[in-house]
């Protein structure tokens, strides 16, 4: 029994990952990070697609790039990429947390025991715990055109040519 467990194990996960390729590609981004048991609201509410490799790595796409409030504000790139695996998303690329008045690159979001209700931020020099709550749905991202109007000064350099 042993033999035939190695003998198979290997090949009906490797067809059992390429026979349920195409549904992972039909789900959202919101199905598929609560597939991997993370909150559902990680990402923002103008996620345009997400692709994600057979080995983990996920990259999704926003409409823009865009700030976010979740405890703080957040700011997510175009592309967002990361290594998803069960209960988190390490090597994030292209988000970033205003902490303190500095923007400070998110490492990973992880999560090591839902019951305990609390989601850690890695942002490289610290870590930060916050409430799973905050992340239930996808947080309303504004585009940077809106928010630089009202910093005034440089309101005429990027404003969008109409
Ligand atoms: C992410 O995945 C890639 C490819 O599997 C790997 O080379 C890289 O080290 C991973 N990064 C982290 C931070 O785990």
């Amino acid at each position: 029994m042993s033999l035939s467990l190695k003998i198979l194990t290997p090949i009906s996960l490797y067809s059992t990952f390429f026979l349920l390729l195409p549904l992972i590609y039909t789900f959202s981004i919101q199905d598929l990070l609560q597939s991997q048991g993370l909150p559902a609201g990680l990402f923002p509410d103008n996620v345009i697609s997400y692709k994600l490799d057979p080995d983990g790595r996920l990259e999704v796409h926003l409409d823009s790039p865009c700030m976010a409030k979740f405890d703080g504000r957040v700011y997510f790139d175009r592309v967002v990429s990361a290594n998803l695996s069960y209960g988190g998303l390490v090597g994030l690329e292209g988000l970033s947390e205003e902490e303190l008045f500095l923007w400070l690159p998110v490492k990973g979001i992880i999560v090591n025991d839902p019951s305990s209700g609390l989601i850690l931020f890695d942002i490289g020099v610290a870590h930060k715990q916050l409430s799973i709550s905050l992340f239930e749905d996808p947080p309303v991202c504004k585009p940077l055109e809106v928010l630089t109007e009202k910093v005034g000064r440089k309101k005429k350099r990027f404003q969008v040519q109409k």
